[in-house]
């Protein structure tokens, strides 16, 4: 298949944007999968409502079938379609948080097929916060099914070059938006589940459990998140996969900067004497002490946003550096700093040496 790369930059004339969102959201209409950029990470997006279109995502993405779809709107009045009821909670977080980064699961109406939810009678949807998404998404008829814009298995895409690395020749059309990426948060979406009693969070994000908590009262946190001990599967299916991983063995140290630092530089000399490849993902307080092939800055220790923003394209960076061994600094798991461990530990596979 020949993919259509179209750039984006929001300074170009308003009409030219419209035209390619407007034409972007026709190969929707018509079935096809384009790539689009979201304030989270980009997003590959088929028709919600076409069986063929999640099937096609399924396969571009080389993805179980049993693991559910997002479906993206941009419009508070679509919402109803979709599902067969909007509870007050809902509604609440709505008013609070979209557009933006935060995915609600409610009971699906009979509009979305079982392809779109993976088979189940509950569905993910979320109104993306970036400019473009939402025109584009409108421009699609209003429901755009998206998983992240990568193959199964590798980190999610925060830039579009490695949208174009991994489904060049697999769909129909990728927006490339890098320039007018401004607000990226570099981390998927919050999923928080409304069907129950208790909402609950399944994935952890940039919108926290505090931040939810402070608009509707209690809320629960599915155990599996941090826990790589519990038995129990995780409720978001998506979960159990293992994701984000780079090629290379990545590994979380925890302990004082001082011991951290130290361990890390024994660890990576060990690899130099047998010729191996490391790479290390520091904070700017450390940075200038590691040695190592590769050496990444994940920005300020209280300033985990910019961990967030940068961790995937990292991950990334190491695989076409051929890093084969990755030390990384453990962060405060304070506000999205917790979604920032939950997605680091997932990549290292939870090997987490504490000092
Ligand atoms: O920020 C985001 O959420 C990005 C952008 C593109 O919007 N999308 C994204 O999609 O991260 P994806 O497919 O990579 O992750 C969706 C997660 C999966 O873990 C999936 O299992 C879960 O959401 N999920 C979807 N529908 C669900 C449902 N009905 N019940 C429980 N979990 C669900
Ligand atoms: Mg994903």
């Amino acid at each position: 298949m020949n993919t259509k790369i179209v750039p984006l930059t929001q300074d170009e004339d308003k009409e030219t944007l419209f035209a390619k969102l407007t034409q972007a959201g026709e190969v929707i209409k018509n079935g096809g999968l384009v790539a689009f950029p979201t304030e989270t990470v980009y997003g590959l997006g088929g028709d919600a409502l076409n069986p063929k279109s999640s099937q096609k995502i399924y396969e571009a993405k080389g993805r179980p079938s049993d693991n559910p779809l997002i479906v993206h709107i941009a419009d508070m009045e679509h919402l109803e379609k979709i599902v067969q009821n909007v509870p007050e909670n809902a509604k609440k977080l709505a008013d609070a948080f979209w557009p933006g980064p935060l995915t609600m699961i409610l009971k699906k109406s009979d509009a979305v097929p079982r392809q779109t939810t993976g088979g189940l009678e509950t569905v993910a949807i979320r109104m993306p916060a970036h400019p473009l998404a939402l025109i584009f998404i409108k421009e699609a008829g209003g429901y755009v099914a998206a998983p992240s814009a990568n193959l199964s298995g590798k980190p999610s895409p925060t830039t579009a070059k490695y949208v174009i690395q991994d489904m060049d020749g697999r769909i129909d059309m990728i927006l490339d938006a890098d320039a007018g990426a401004d607000g990226a948060i570099g981390i998927e979406s919050t999923i928080v589940d409304m069907t129950g009693e208790v909402p609950m969070i399944l994935r952890p994000g940039y919108i926290t459990q505090e931040m939810i908590t402070n608009i509707i009262g209690k809320t629960d946190t599915d155990v599996t998140i941090l826990d790589n001990d519990s038995k129990q599967p995780p409720k978001a299916p998506g979960m159990k996969y293992r994701h984000y991983a780079p090629k290379g063995e990545l590994v979380i140290v925890e302990g004082t900067p001082e011991n951290v630092v130290n361990y890390i530089n024994e660890q990576t000399a060990l690899h130099a004497g047998k010729g191996e490849r490391t790479g290390v993902i520091g904070t700017t307080e450390t940075i200038r002490q590691y040695k190592a092939d590769s050496v990444k800055d994940a920005g300020a220790r209280d300033d985990m946003l910019s961990a967030a923003k940068r961790l995937y394209t990292f991950l990334r960076e190491f695989d076409d550096e051929n890093i084969a061994y990755i030390y990384s600094e453990a962060f405060p798991a304070g506000g999205v700093g917790h979604a920032v461990m939950n997605r680091l530990l997932k990549a290292a596979g939870h090997r987490c040496i504490k000092l």
